[in-house]
């Protein structure tokens, strides 16, 4: 496993080094190259189609990891923040004491995701500092799990949500590791 990621890693280091690929992916960002290396960083990653679909998605497709990870970062964001107003939304809804109380709970591990772990990750991308992208990033996942734990017992009203964010947490560490190699 660990000898075919860093295979794999190898290969995308050529890549990029490569000047051809570099003036290409440079001249114009939205080039069929620019798509292939989304593509082929995607696959790296562990939910190919999630970190595909957000990467093209964007108004100017990204031309490196770093963006793709950046990229990635702003989609936890965006979901964070609408998983937390969604929470908001349900604790105002009930009358179901213990439910609004593992609501809050888990609120409380969604804050800190949105306030300091995704800023931290980017601050730490921005000075290359990519272990403590990877430690910040991780963290966050971390918290959406304790966030599930609150419910222990009854189901979880934000089961569906913490795995979108459990999986785009996947795809960003994987991509925040290929940039570990270069
Ligand atoms: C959260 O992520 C999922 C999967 O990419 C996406 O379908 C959904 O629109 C996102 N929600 C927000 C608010 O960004």
């Amino acid at each position: 496993m660990r000898n075919r990621a860093s295979s794999i890693s190898f290969t995308l280091l050529l890549l990029f080094s490569s000047p051809i690929v570099m003036s290409t992916a440079l001249a114009s960002p939205q080039s069929s190259s620019a798509n292939d290396l989304i593509d082929q960083t995607c696959n790296n990653t562990p939910f190919f189609d999630l970190c595909s679909r957000i990467l093209h998605s964007n108004p100017v497709p990204p031309s490196n990891p770093n963006d793709m990870a950046l990229i990635m970062i702003k989609n936890i964001e965006e979901n964070a923040t609408d998983t937390l107003n969604y929470i908001q939304e349900l604790i105002k809804r009930t009358s179901d004491h213990q439910l609004e109380r593992q609501l809050s709970l888990c609120a409380e591990d969604y804050i800190p995701i949105v306030k300091y772990d995704l800023p931290q990750a980017v601050d730490a991308l921005n000075r290359r500092n990519f272990p403590f992208a990877s430690y910040s990033i991780n963290y966050a996942g971390k918290e959406v799990d304790d966030c599930n734990k609150k419910f222990s017992g009854s189901q979880s009203p934000v089961a569906d949500r913490n795995e979108i964010m459990r999986r785009l947490v996947g795809v960003t560490v994987a991509i925040i590791k290929l940039l570990h190699v270069m």
